[in-house]
């Protein structure tokens, strides 16, 4: 099972602030069944610069071997959850996508209007590139009345990445009810991750949010997560 938005590595956003948490959350995420974790910290290329992606990277680097060590047999790539910046195309199109492949995962201040994501959308197209915008039920501003302009990302080609505690109560009933309602409106379009930012609520974890997702729609859980491997493999 592919975890492709995970705040993993340590130290670097508000995810997990050291090796010590960083190891028991991929242990949570193992007894879990994931496999493969893209780890994807927050980047504003604005303000945090791409130096910080290098930085990422050896850190990947050294989770591997400290994952050898523990026995924990997880495949890592690096990602990036990429904060809406007018230049983001252009950054994307030459590094931080999710692992080696054509898709990007992006969010909005909590201050943009949802609409905002919309705006990349055709540039992303011509680049060649798959937009992915993260947790879309989760905006302050999103409400059950953006249907219409989710399903128009949608079709412009854009994929709409749920966080399975969404769908499990984490965030509250609203986002849970946004969450169901996204996912029975666009269950092509909608892709699963953890958002993993710790041990606690927000821990590696997936397979419970999978069996939400098929209660809402028999067989939808297993063909989001082959959706959202074909996106993390795309050339
Ligand atoms: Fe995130």
């Amino acid at each position: 099972m592919l975890d492709a938005h995970d705040h993993l590595l340590p130290g670097v956003d508000d995810g997990s602030p050291s090796w010590e948490v960083t190891l028991a959350m991929a242990r949570q995420a193992a007894d879990d069944g994931i496999d493969h974790i893209i780890c994807t910290p927050h980047i504003n290329a604005e303000v945090d610069g791409l130096a910080m992606l290098d930085r990422h990277a050896a850190l990947r680097d050294e989770l591997e071997a400290r994952l050898a060590d523990a026995d924990l047999s997880i495949r890592l790539e690096c990602g990036a959850e990429w904060m809406l910046t007018p230049d983001l195309i252009d950054v994307v199109s030459n590094r931080g996508r999710l692992g080696k492949s054509r898709a990007f995962l992006y969010e909005l201040s909590p201050f943009m209007p949802l609409a905002a994501a919309g705006g990349i959308l055709k540039d992303a197209r011509k680049a060649g590139l798959i937009p992915v915008l993260a947790h879309p039920e989760r905006y302050p501003s999103a409400s059950e009345k953006d249907m219409p302009l989710l399903g128009d990302f949608a079709a412009r080609g854009c994929y709409l990445q749920i966080t399975g505690g969404s769908l499990l109560g984490v965030f509250g009933k609203e986002v849970r009810r946004l969450a169901e309602r996204i996912v029975q409106s666009f269950p092509d379009r909608v892709v699963l991750s953890s958002d993993a930012h710790n041990t606690g609520a927000r821990a590696p974890r997936l397979k419970a949010a999978y069996a939400a997702l098929d209660a809402l729609k028999s067989g939808l859980g297993q063909q989001a997560a082959q959706r959202l491997a074909a996106l993390c493999s795309s050339e």
